[in-house]
């Protein structure tokens, strides 16, 4: 007998020795679909492939897909744990064929892989066809050899299968393996077809059409294939049971079940174990891939799934926490087929942990008021709506909850009251929004949050994801559609990051059918709306558009490797300054970071160079980044930074990057900080923190500046291409600059020193030297045009003169670069009773354009534009002093 992990293989094996591609499973919240809530079938991943859209390098592929089928359209969370096959997690085996080959080859395939493989005998399968489909009919009795009533024509659409409203679909057909007499149920296509006994193993869809929205089939440009094989089926079929639960992987879960609470799986409890069973398997692979349970679209089904499986738990007497110690055998069963179970293992645990301990609080009050309640009424009844209402709000017990504690007893839940419970609490939340300062300016936010809700955020997993755009807003009003210029969309699931946190909004591309738009910000409205800020480049969008929303991957990049530099620098700002640093303020973008932190004084240079080589040697260390959720209080007990005052939901997310050794040899996460923001799955991807700058914020707040990556990279090569023009100019190597520059700096003060000193001489020895001192009427005059020498300085100048000179008149001119003139007159104290030296002033500087002079009679000075004429002003004096004389 062969074990479910063995079967996988064996199907994959048949495929790839075929030339088939084996491709890994894609993630189970679809990228590439705008409504799905999750993947629900092996070919979602393969959408875009079917309609030419997009191209693979390959046309052949084979997969084991995970699936889920719980919310949205498929739900089958209800049945589970009373039937022997409804799941809401289950792996889809499949073969596809992108416009290769088709229904001929896919027959063989399939017919071969069942018969000589798996070795199902002949007499105990049948087939159906879509009943127009002759061509399918014909190949079968060809390849089979089945007898033409066990090739079964069915009309319904149980035999066209389309993947939803819309895309790829064609008509299947369907093998089916009797599980004999003995269980009830008749063949496909008869009235008994509903019984267990003919049971559906392989879907074969011939993909022909692309479903429009209009309603239009069109064809597809090379008709293909895609198949689908419930791993739980056909693994039941080949271990000799009609149960999924009984097979060897199901089997181990529930054991592991039953060890931990000693209740018999197969005594009259053993729907619990089942439910708890295929829960754990769907919680896990939801959190393995990205989603974390909340209150809101795919993380509240989640929450659904996981309390479902707790209040089971609970019923087999569990009285701590149960799930989160069965996922090591979970991963034991299926860790080596999907490696992200193993990857993802703690954050499951933790995960699984939080939601139990916090459920557990209200979960036996919130039994306690079920029973009191549900008491008075007997089978076929109805509990109230209200009162289911009230386990939802103030107990926690999603509404599938309440109604499965009740299906044994037969009492149904008043579906309407609960709704109409659920829409007058939102009426009253709607009012008290009003009064609020933010619904005062944006009420336009407040009334699309209570129309569309919340929007779900990929980009913590991915940067590229198709929406459906919900709602335009336009010069402040809400608009159908919007032309070319500027617009803000609002998209039911985004990647883009939503500006919080000190974390600036991503930057992108958002296309549709009809339209392109530039996103030049994302900001958060209303709590949890995200929109996209921008402009319509192309076209128009309408509400109602599917879209391809494409987050600029470069700027997402220096972002993360930004925000996640600034924790690090956190927590070595911590180390090295003290444990009074805390977080004042943040800015993350995608060309720099900025942190800002309590600390009373600057900060030196050995410190920071401190701190950037501890917050280096992280980045060195290239540790992953791990993200957990916790409740806030524990988060903040286990030593979590978080920002003072800052206002925390209940659940938050805790980064932790770096590993530093502990006393007791292990490892313990470096920084550990509560943070929504987007970060590096590595330390390494920083590639390079480089702080910039250090300076004050306010009294007691200090802000350090840095770069990472990239932007530090061309900062500091920045910096040496200048440090190398310097050492070019002073003609030395870059070694030596700085004394270099030094010496030279030394040389220059030096030299100036000796050219003030050589310029006073120069200006003074003139004197004695080359001038000649005329004598005009019985006056001395000295007047001449002095070099080097500063306006400021002539006064001084002249009363040396006038002391050498003893009696008579001294006029000294200089003329500045800009060619403009100033004249000093100075006359000794004796003759100042018939020379006055401000007239002399005032003829001089007439001559040379000024506007007059002035001083007292032994001193005067003035100036004029006209430098070139300076001797004709000297002159100028000369003839006043000979007519005195
Ligand atoms: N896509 C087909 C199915 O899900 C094979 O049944």
């Amino acid at each position: 007998m062969s074990g479910v992990n063995e079967i996988r293989t064996s199907f994959l094996d048949f495929f790839a020795r075929n030339g088939h591609a084996v491709v890994p499973s894609s993630p189970l919240v679809p990228r590439n679909d705008p409504t799905l809530m999750f993947t629900n079938a092996g070919m979602v991943q393969f959408k875009n492939v079917f309609t030419g859209f997009e191209k693979r390098d390959y046309s052949r592929a084979t997969t084991s897909q995970k699936c889920v089928r719980a919310g949205g359209k498929h739900n089958d969370l209800d049945n589970v744990g009373y039937t022997a096959r409804h799941h809401t997690f289950f792996e889809m085996l499949g073969n596809f064929s992108f416009g290769e080959y088709f229904k001929e080859d896919a027959i063989e395939f399939a017919w071969t892989l069942v018969t000589r493989e798996f070795g199902l005998p002949k007499d105990r399968l049948s087939v159906t066809v879509y009943h127009e489909d002759d061509e399918a009919f014909g190949f079968w009795r060809k390849i089979s050899g089945l007898p033409e009533d066990r090739i079964i024509r069915i009309a319904s659409s149980d035999n066209f299968w389309a993947m939803g409203d819309t895309g790829p679909c064609g008509p299947c057909s369907e093998i089916f393996f009797d599980h004999g007499p003995a269980i009830p149920g008749g063949p496909p296509g008869s009235p008994d077809a509903d019984g267990d006994r003919f049971i559906e193993i392989w879907n074969l869809v011939f993909m022909q059409f692309e479903q429009m929205p209009d309603g239009e089939r069109v064809r597809l440009p090379r008709p293909s294939i895609d198949t689908g094989m419930g791993l739980e089926r056909i693994a039941a079929v080949l271990q000799g049971t009609h149960d999924n639960y009984r097979t060897d992987l199901m089997r181990a879960l529930i054991r592991a079940v039953a060890d931990l609470v000693s209740v018999d799986p197969d005594g009259p409890q053993g729907v619990s174990h089942r439910v708890i069973a295929d829960h754990l398997r769907a919680a896990c692979f939801l959190v393995a891939d990205g989603v974390l349970p909340s209150n809101e679209g795919r993380g509240y089904v989640l929450r659904r799934i996981m309390r479902r499986g707790m209040r089971h738990a609970h019923l087999l007497g569990a009285r701590e926490p149960l799930m989160h110690r069965l996922v090591p055998a979970l991963v034991r069963e299926m860790g080596q087929a999907y490696p992200e179970l193993v990857r993802a293992g703690s954050l499951i645990t933790e995960t699984l942990q939080l939601e139990e301990t916090r459920f557990r609080r209200t979960l036996e009050r919130g039994l306690g008021l079920l029973e009191a309640e549900s008491a008075g009424i007997s089978a076929g009844g109805t509990l109230s709506g209200e009162t289911a209402f009230r386990l939802y709000d103030t107990f926690g017990f999603p509404l599938d909850l309440t109604q499965d504690a009740l299906r044994p007893r037969g009492i149904a839940v008043d579906l309407g009251g609960f709704n109409a419970a659920m829409a007058r609490q939102k009426a009253e939340a709607r009012a008290a929004w009003s009064g609020s300062g933010e619904a005062a300016s944006e009420p336009v936010w407040f009334a699309i949050r209570e129309r569309v809700g919340a929007t779900e955020f990929l980009g913590y997993e991915t940067e590229r994801a198709e929406g459906v755009v919900t709602a335009i807003v336009r010069e402040g009003a809400e608009a159908d559609e919007a032309g070319l210029g500027q617009a803000a969309l609002v998209v039911n699931q985004t990647p883009f990051y939503g500006e919080s946190g000190g974390q600036a909004g991503d930057h992108g591309v958002i296309q549709g059918e009809t339209f392109r738009f530039r996103v030049e910000d994302t900001v958060k409205r209303a709590g949890d709306v995200f929109v996209h800020r921008g402009v319509v480049e192309q076209g128009v969008v309408r509400v109602g558009a599917p879209a391809v929303l494409e987050v600029d991957p470069a700027r997402r990049g220096a972002i993360r490797a930004n925000h996640s530099a600034t924790h690090l620098l956190h927590e070595a700002l911590r180390r090295v300054l003290g444990d009074h640093v805390a977080q004042k303020g943040s800015l993350v973008e995608a060309e720099r970071l900025r942190f800002d932190f309590s600390h009373p004084k600057p900060v030196s240079t050995e410190e920071l160079e401190a701190v950037e080589d501890l917050a280096n040697a992280m980045v060195l260390q290239n540790s992953a980044v791990t993200t957990r959720l916790m409740a806030v209080d524990d988060a903040i007990a286990s030593g979590a930074r978080a920002l003072f005052g800052e206002k925390y939901g209940d659940e938050v997310r805790v980064v932790s990057m770096g590993l530093t050794a502990s006393e007791a040899g292990v490892a313990k996460p470096y920084s550990v900080e509560l943070c929504g923001g987007t970060h590096v799955a590595h330390t390494g991807d920083i590639g390079l923190i480089s702080v910039t700058g250090e300076s004050a914020v306010a009294a007691g707040v200090r802000r350090i500046e840095a770069l990472t990556g990239q932007a530090a990279r061309r900062q500091l090569n920045g910096e040496r291409a200048r440090l190398r023009a310097v050492a070019g100019l002073v003609k030395a190597g870059i070694d030596e600059v700085a004394e270099r520059v030094a010496q030279v700096a030394e040389e220059r003060r030096r030299l100036e020193r000796e050219l003030a000193e050589a310029r006073r001489r120069l200006a003074l020895g003139g004197a004695a030297a080359g001038d000649t001192i005329a004598q005009i009427g019985g006056l001395r005059y000295l007047g001449k045009k002095v070099e080097g020498v500063e306006v400021k300085d002539l006064k001084g100048l002249a009363d040396q003169h006038k002391a050498s000179l003893g009696s008579g008149v001294v006029a000294l001119a200089v003329v500045g670069e800009d060619q403009r003139a100033g004249i000093v007159v100075a006359v000794t104290e004796d003759l100042t009773g018939r020379v006055s030296a401000v007239d002399l002033v005032r003829a001089a500087s007439e001559v040379l354009g000024g506007k007059g002079g002035g001083g007292r009679p032994d001193m005067a000075q003035a100036g004029g534009p006209d430098g070139a004429r300076v001797q004709d002003a000297l002159a100028v004096i000369a003839e006043r002093l000979a007519a005195i004389g």
